[in-house]
């Protein structure tokens, strides 16, 4: 079994390079405090953004935490041409006392890291990378809430920010890192979600920019899941584009299959299916409970079989966004199956439970997983 390896851990956070400007007119306690309590997913943005600016010339320079405000663009922004650009989504987690984590961030920079090149960005360094996101929590660290399945949505991101409509590799780069408080990304929390499987439009192929964590990938997802929408489902699974047969992720998570006899299989990260981190955790805690864990293709006509005949037991969307998401129902040309009767199984809510035990500090952290922030 191949699972995301823990990447050496080299660099230390360059966090006291990041020269702070504070917020002159931070939102008021009183409106934080009310954001706080509920926080739907990707709404609501703390007082700063961390920033670093590369030049060809230059490098990497200008570390710094800025207020968060708009960026100012020209309309010949590359970026907005191109689209050169990149991103990373991890979590930080309050736990009872009062410390602020996040999880694997070492495995986030590597990916960013797999991401620059695949996209002809540069690399940004692992130490500016962690220090990115310290320098950034510690200034807001009052924004990270204390709810029961609550967390402050990291999102780091690097665009081509040079003024030049030529097709090549953009001269000037910006790194950012936002952050949102956040609840569950679905709306109904655990309740299971319902999977159209789009047959008719894909969302990588092979050589494709699939393994990289790029704008373009979730540009392409968008029309597809218009139109599961529209079929009155909540999100859209991808197959695979050479075959147009084997089950891929849903654009934003990964996909895992539980069988009835205990056995877990997940499609390979085969270069068009992002390497999610919670996906390699969720492997690697199943597989250590004693899970037989198969990650090989996984065809359509299998799944679907396996839900008829109830060989497949339980269906389980996995990401940092989504964590653990139960499936309740796939459905697609000419089929349309139920998931465990449509209640979350329970292979789904032991890991799903496991997991962010660990990430909330309810439980030790055996794997060396957690990364203090503030
Ligand atoms: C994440 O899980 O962090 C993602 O990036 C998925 C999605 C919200 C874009």
């Amino acid at each position: 079994m191949s699972t995301l390896a823990d990447p050496t851990r080299v660099a230390d956070p360059t966090t006291d390079a990041f020269v702070v400007h504070r917020n002159p007119s931070p939102v008021p306690d009183a409106v934080r405090a009310e954001a706080l309590v509920a926080p739907r997913f990707g709404q609501v943005f703390t007082d700063h953004m961390a920033r670093v600016t590369w030049t060809a010339g230059q490098g990497w320079h200008d570390h710094r935490v800025d207020p968060y405000g708009p960026l100012a663009m020209d309309p010949a922004t590359a970026v907005l041409h191109y689209a050169q650009e990149i991103f990373e989504g991890l979590k930080a987690y309050r736990h009872a006392d009062g410390g602020v984590w996040t999880f694997r961030p070492w495995a986030n920079a590597a990916r960013l890291r797999r991401s620059a090149e695949r996209l002809a960005l540069p690399v940004l360094p692992e130490g500016d990378f962690l220090g990115s996101l310290q320098a950034l929590v510690r200034e807001d660290v009052a924004w990270v809430p204390d709810g029961e399945e609550t967390s402050l949505y990291l999102r780091p991101f690097m665009y081509a920010s040079e003024k030049f409509l030529g097709v090549r590799a953009s001269q000037e780069v910006e790194y950012l890192v936002i952050a949102s408080p956040v609840g569950p990304y679905f709306a109904g929390g655990l309740q299971p979600v319902s999977i159209w499987v789009a047959q008719d439009h894909h969302r990588a192929g092979p050589g494709g920019t699939g393994a990289a964590k790029c704008g373009g990938n979730y540009a392409a997802s968008l029309l597809p899941q218009q139109e599961a929408y529209a079929r009155g489902f909540d999100q859209v699974c991808f197959l695979d584009a050479t075959t147009n047969s084997q089950v891929e992720e849903l654009g934003g998570m990964n996909v895992v299959v539980v069988l009835a006899d205990g056995t877990v299989v997940t499609p390979p990260v085969s270069g068009s299916i992002l390497e999610g981190v919670t996906r390699a955790s969720i492997l690697r805690l199943l597989a250590d409970r004693g899970h037989e864990v198969q990650e090989r293709p996984v065809p359509l006509t299998e799944l679907v079989a396996g839900l008829a005949d109830g060989s497949v037991s339980e269906v389980f969307a996995c990401g940092t966004a989504a964590v653990v998401s139960p499936i309740g129902r796939l459905a697609g040309e000419g089929f349309d199956h139920a998931v465990h009767g449509g209640e979350p199984g329970p292979v789904t809510l032991h890991v799903r439970e496991r997991l962010t035990d660990v990430q909330y500090g309810r439980a030790q952290d055996t794997y060396g997983w957690m990364y203090r922030l503030a």
